[in-house]
C-alpha cells in the first residue's frame, strides 16, 4: 500500500462535485475485465458469447449484431468493449438519447469502419426515425439517405460496411419486435452471487492497492444489491474509512463500520432504498400506489425509482408490482422494523396478493 502520498490530493479531490464524478468513470474504466477471461460471472452469457465471437473470428466476418439487457452496473458497457477487443475492432459509442434525428445515426454509420462495433447505449430511448433507420442499417447494411423536403425528397441508398452493433438496454421488454429480432444473439445479464461480488471486490481492490481480508470482502459484497457497479463503490467508500479511522486494512468489522457511516443497511438497501419504502409503508399505508406517485413521494424520477430502486426491492422479496400498483410485502414491515396497520385484510388488502 502506498496511501502516503496520494491522500489528501484524492481525499480533496473527491470533496468536488464534478471532479467526483470524473473520478468515478475514471476509476471504473480503470476496474473494466478487459477480456472474457478476466470477465466474472455470467457463466451462460460469456460462454455464449465466446462462441458467437470465435465462430465469427475463425470464419473472418464480422460478428453479429448483440443485444445486452440487465440493470445499471452489471456489465453491459464492459461487454461491450469486450466484444470490440476480442474482435480486434474499434469502438463507437453513443447512445439512444444521443439519437434523436435519423440524420444523427446516418452520420455515425456512414463513418464506420468495416468490422467496427457501434455501443448504442440505452437503445430503447432511440427516437422512432432512427429506430427504422437501424433496422435497414442492421440487416442489409444500407441506409436511405434523404435529400431534399417534400415531394421532391429523394432517398438516396447508401452502402455501410459490415459492422457489429452491440445494444444495451435496462429494459429489453420496451423494444419493438422488429428491432430485437434483428439481434443474432441476445444476452440478459443476471444480478451477481455474493461469491461472484467477492472475486468482484477481491480484484478491484488488487488494482486499486488496497488490502481486504475474505471478511472483509463478503461484508461489501453482501451489501452490493447483486451489482459489481456499486461493489466497487462501496470498496472505494470503506478504503476511504479504512484510511483514515484504521490503518487501511479492510476487515468485517471496519466494513461493518463504515458502511454505517454511508448508510448502507445490512440487506445493502441504500438511501434510495429505504426512501422507496418508507414511503410506499408510511405515506401509502404499505400500498397499492401507483409508480409516479410513489416517484413523487421520495422525490426521484420515476425512471430512477423504476429501475434502480425496485428491481433490487422486488427480488429481495420487499416490494411487488402488482396490476394496481407498488405493495410492500410483509417483509418490508419487519426490515424497517414497523407494524403492519390492523384490519381484517391485514392492511390495504393485501391479504389477497399475499393471503394465508
Ligand atoms: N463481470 C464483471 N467482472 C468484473 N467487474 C465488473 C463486471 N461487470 C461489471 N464490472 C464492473 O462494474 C462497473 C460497471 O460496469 P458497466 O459495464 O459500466 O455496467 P453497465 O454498463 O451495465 O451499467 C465497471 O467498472 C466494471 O469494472
Ligand atoms: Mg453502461
Amino acid at each position: 500500500m502506498n496511501w502516503d502520498d496520494t491522500t489528501d490530493e484524492a481525499t480533496a479531490e473527491r470533496l468536488v462535485g464534478a471532479s467526483a464524478e470524473r473520478e468515478e468513470q475514471a476509476v471504473e474504466a480503470a476496474l473494466r475485465p478487459k477480456d472474457l477471461g478476466e470477465f466474472i460471472g455470467q457463466e451462460k452469457v460469456r460462454e455464449q458469447l465466446d462462441l458467437v465471437l470465435r465462430a465469427a473470428r475463425a470464419r473472418g466476418a464480422t460478428a453479429d449484431h448483440v443485444l445486452l439487457s440487465g440493470a445499471p452496473g452489471l456489465g453491459k458497457t464492459t461487454l461491450s468493449m469486450i466484444i470490440a477487443a476480442e474482435m480486434e475492432a474499434p469502438i463507437r459509442i453513443t447512445s439512444g438519447p444521443a439519437i434523436q434525428h435519423a440524420g444523427d445515426l446516418a452520420a455515425i454509420l456512414s463513418s464506420l469502419q468495416e468490422g467496427e462495433v457501434l455501443f448504442l447505449d440505452e437503445i430503447h430511448r432511440m427516437s422512432r426515425p432512427a429506430e427504422e433507420m437501424l433496422y435497414m442499417a442492421m440487416e442489409d447494411f444500407r441506409v436511405d439517405v434523404i435529400v431534399g423536403k417534400g415531394p421532391g425528397a429523394t432517398a438516396i441508398p447508401l452502402e455501410l460496411p459490415p459492422f457489429t452493433l452491440v445494444g444495451a438496454t435496462t429494459r429489453a421488454g420496451l423494444l419493438p419486435p422488429p428491432l430485437r429480432d434483428r439481434f443474432g444473439f441476445t444476452a440478459h445479464m443476471e444480478f451477481y452471487e455474493p461469491p461472484e461480488l467477492e472475486r468482484v471486490i477481491h480484484r478491484s481492490a488488487h488494482l486499486l492497492d488496497v488490502e481486504i481480508d475474505t471478511g472483509g470482502a463478503a461484508e461489501i459484497a453482501g451489501r452490493s444489491r447483486g451489482t459489481p457497479r456499486i461493489a466497487n463503490r462501496l470498496l472505494r467508500r470503506v478504503r476511504d474509512y479504512a484510511q483514515v479511522k484504521a490503518d487501511g486494512v479492510i476487515t468485517r468489522d471496519i466494513a461493518e463500520a463504515a458502511l454505517a457511516v454511508y448508510e448502507v443497511d445490512s440487506r445493502g438497501l441504500d438511501r434510495l432504498d429505504r426512501g422507496v419504502l418508507e414511503a410506499l409503508l408510511k405515506l401509502f399505508g404499505g400500498g397499492p400506489v401507483g409508480l409516479s406517485t410513489l416517484a413523487v413521494a421520495v422525490g426521484e424520477e420515476r425512471e430512477t425509482v423504476e429501475e434502480v430502486a425496485e428491481p433490487f426491492l422486488v427480488r429481495e422479496g420487499l416490494l411487488a408490482r402488482t396490476p394496481r400498483g407498488r405493495v410492500a410485502t410483509p417483509a418490508a414491515w419487519t426490515h424497517l422494523g414497523l407494524a403492519p396497520p390492523p384490519g381484517p385484510a391485514g392492511g390495504n388488502g393485501q391479504q389477497d396478493l399475499f393471503g394465508a
